[in-house]
């Protein structure tokens, strides 16, 4: 038997956009995983904060993201040589002139991640299968309130864990960010440039609350204020790549990061 639909067709576009709604709402709360004990207006806070929307960029985007990236990239070596830092397994690259399609992706990610303008040189992140970002927090004397990325090549794991409060708050401008000067005082002994790039806070899993989030390939994250200052974040190494009690397989994974100015 055939039911026809005596819908308009407007009515069923705004039907299906509602579906759609409903399914990425909730899409989105299985994308983040809440762990320890979390005072409720925490929680409210960084659900604003640190968003993901998935299938930011089509399967043709991210291959043409790729092509332009992968002529340069391809050319270094992977580092695994400094353990201390805070990243391991990793080459990366910055670029400012893109193909004018790839131009039009960094804007609408411009316009939905940021009040204003990006940074012009975009972070090109390239982790190795065996890659991994430990823990850390992004100086806030090379970047603002909001740290944006796009996922290539591979799903993976971002955890989110609590650290001090205040700490890595930023000043209004023209004064100085408080974040803590001395090598010793950030826990970070990394080399010099990595060191100033990216903290190493000591934040403990235990009595401490924390969020894990499942970064599908082809998403888009957007880490913003409480998010970006009061937690580290970082990206599960292979082994420890588990979503929920699932493992999710972390192959070789591009990130394109996109910041605004401190
Ligand atoms: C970083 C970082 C996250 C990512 O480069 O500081 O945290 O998505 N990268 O690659
Ligand atoms: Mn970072």
């Amino acid at each position: 038997m055939i039911i026809l639909c005596r819908c308009s067709p407007i009515r069923q576009i705004l039907r299906r956009c509602h579906r759609q709604a409903v399914e990425n709402s909730s899409n989105k709360a299985n994308l983040t995983a809440y762990l320890g004990k979390w005072p409720e207006k925490e929680q409210q806070e960084f659900r604003q904060h640190m968003r993901i929307i998935t299938d930011f960029i089509s399967e043709t985007e991210e291959q043409q993201l790729h092509e332009e990236i992968e002529p340069y990239i391809s050319r270094l070596r992977y580092e695994f040589d400094h353990w201390d830092d805070a990243i391991h397994g990793f080459r990366e690259t910055e670029r400012k002139k893109w193909f004018p399609q790839n131009r039009e992706i960094l804007e609408r990610v411009r316009q939905v991640a940021f009040d204003g303008a990006i940074m012009p040189y975009v972070h090109i992140l390239d982790l190795a299968p065996d890659g991994v970002i430990k823990a850390h927090v992004d100086s806030t004397r090379y970047c603002g309130t909001t740290i944006s990325g796009i996922s290539l090549l591979s799903d993976s794991v971002m955890r989110l864990v609590r650290t001090d409060a205040q700490r890595y708050q930023q000043k209004s401008s023209g004064t100085a960010a408080t974040e803590p000067e001395s090598e010793s005082e950030s826990e970070s002994k990394g080399s010099e440039p990595d060191a100033a790039y990216r903290h190493q806070p000591k934040a403990s899993l235990e009595n401490n609350f924390y969020a894990d989030l499942l970064l599908p390939r082809r998403s888009l994250y957007i880490m913003s204020h409480t998010a970006r200052y009061n937690f580290t974040h970082e990206i599960l190494a292979k082994e420890q790549s588990e979503f929920q009690g699932t493992l999710v397989p972390k192959t070789r994974r591009i990130s394109i990061i996109c910041r605004n100015e401190p």
